[in-house]
């Protein structure tokens, strides 16, 4: 399977999805990396790895017409699944309809809580830290045009600590992430993934 991963920061979920292709882990390619934003380290991430990248500037632009020059890169690379890790911008249009079921989301909690329109990156640690609930997460999820809304694929629970900080707290989310994004993408490669209406059911072994 031919991978395209958008990014719009650091890139250390694009980093681990590498690695775990590379070594075999994912029966896939990451083939390509796009942007929204010139300065995210994911860009040079990418060089390192000799994978092709493009940045595609969100400036000024509808959501749609946005969403379509994403569209035209990634089936001129003839991509079978995108991924959305740590990417800022949301999604709409055709390349929902043309990619339904292939674009995989991760979050940093577990949905439904902490999520939805500006609830993203360390807004969704200090929300929940700020709200006193003892767990978070982090959940993997197939995007469906809303924010955050798509079929739920895994999900994993992280403790609150009472003494958390944001940055405390987002590096232990970020662990599980690192482990659960991958874990999905390679169900995706092997086909194990089929939806029905808003659950995910994971077929071939245990889950
Ligand atoms: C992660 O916390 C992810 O949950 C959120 O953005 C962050 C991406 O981090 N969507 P990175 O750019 O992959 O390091």
């Amino acid at each position: 399977k031919r991978i395209a991963v958008l990014v719009s920061g650091n890139g250390s979920n694009l980093e681990r999805l590498i690695e775990l292709s590379v070594s075999g882990f994912i029966d896939g390619e990451i083939s390509l990396v796009i942007s929204s934003n010139e300065k995210a380290f994911a860009l040079e991430r990418a060089k390192r790895h000799s994978i092709p990248s493009h940045v595609v500037h969100y400036g000024g632009r509808s959501g749609g017409d946005y969403s379509d020059a994403i569209l035209q890169i990634v089936e001129d690379c003839r991509i079978d699944l995108i991924v959305l890790a740590g990417f800022l911008k949301i999604l709409s249009g055709n390349i929902i309809e043309r990619f339904r079921n292939r674009i995989i989301n991760l979050h940093p909690s577990l949905i439904p809580s902490f999520c939805g329109k500006g609830m993203y990156g360390e807004k969704v640690h200090r929300a929940v830290i700020e709200s006193g609930v003892r767990i978070t997460g982090a959940t993997v999820h197939f995007v469906d045009g809303g924010t955050d809304t798509g079929p739920i694929i895994l999900q994993e629970s992280v403790p609150v600590f009472c003494d958390d900080s944001v940055e405390s707290l987002s590096g232990r989310v970020a662990q599980v992430e690192h482990r659960l994004l991958p874990k999905a993408v390679s169900l995706f490669c092997e086909n194990r993934l089929t939806v029905m209406g808003k659950r995910v059911l994971i077929t071939g072994g245990f889950y």
